[in-house]
């Protein structure tokens, strides 16, 4: 059941794409199990986390700033449901994640997870909980530009885990966050970093 520390990069960012509906192909990537090439942890971090980021960027810029903020036809709220709005660009994020978690579940072979976390959370369901997140989420605080790398073992598995820094682009980030009533921190300001993307693979 334990994957491969070296997994196969098509079918992972295939389904990272899924949500995109993009087309994307990498060539000279084997599917067969036997002769693939293969990928480090660390390079398909990175590439899982700029899909993120990318969608993320995209949702937020092509799809709440135009009709939210410039053209005024709907606004964007995380009372979505009851005010008929559109998703927060976190929320929109979580509920990705939740879904890959979901399939991840049912499919080994793509086993990896992915979360949106701070150590000043809005939500308490994105604090950090293992170490590595913990250590992680300070140290892209502490050391603006880098990422942090580690591995872990959580439950008898070994996983490579990657955190990459969240920073306030906007000055609406820091607006929002400082305004929100379950906000712990109320002095963010732009070019803060205000959390971080986790992605946890397993590794041998
Ligand atoms: C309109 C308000 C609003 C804006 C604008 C906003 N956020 Fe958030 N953000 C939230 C809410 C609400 C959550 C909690 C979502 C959830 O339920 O997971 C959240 C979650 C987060 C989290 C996960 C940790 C937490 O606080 O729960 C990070 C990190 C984050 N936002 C960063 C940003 C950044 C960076 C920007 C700007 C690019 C931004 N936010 C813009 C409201 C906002």
């Amino acid at each position: 059941m334990k994957p491969n520390p070296c997994l196969n990069i098509k079918s992972l960012i295939g389904i990272a794409l899924l949500g995109a509906g993009g087309t994307f192909t990498l060539t000279g990537w084997s599917q067969d199990a036997g002769d693939s090439p293969t990928i480090t942890p660390r390079a398909m971090a990175d590439a899982l986390h700029m899909v993120m980021d990318s969608d993320r960027a995209v949702y937020t810029r092509r799809i709440v700033n135009r009709l939210a903020a410039k053209e005024k036809v709907i606004t964007a709220s995380e009372h979505f449901e009851d005010e008929k709005a559109l998703v927060l660009p976190a929320q929109m994020f979580r509920f990705g994640a939740e879904m890959v978690a979901e399939r991840a579940e049912a499919n080994p072979d793509v086993n990896f997870s992915y979360s949106l976390q701070s150590i000043w959370p809005i939500n308490k369901q994105n604090a950090p909980q293992t170490e590595a997140e913990k250590t992680g989420l300070q140290f892209v605080v502490d050391n603006k530009g880098q990422n942090y790398y580690a591995t872990e073992e959580l439950g008898g598995v070994n996983y490579f885990t990657a955190v990459y820094a969240d920073t306030a682009v906007a000055p609406v980030c820091a607006s929002c966050h400082n305004d929100h009533k379950d906000s712990p921190r109320t002095d963010f300001k732009i070019g803060d970093v205000m959390g971080g993307v986790v992605i946890r693979i397993p590794i041998e």
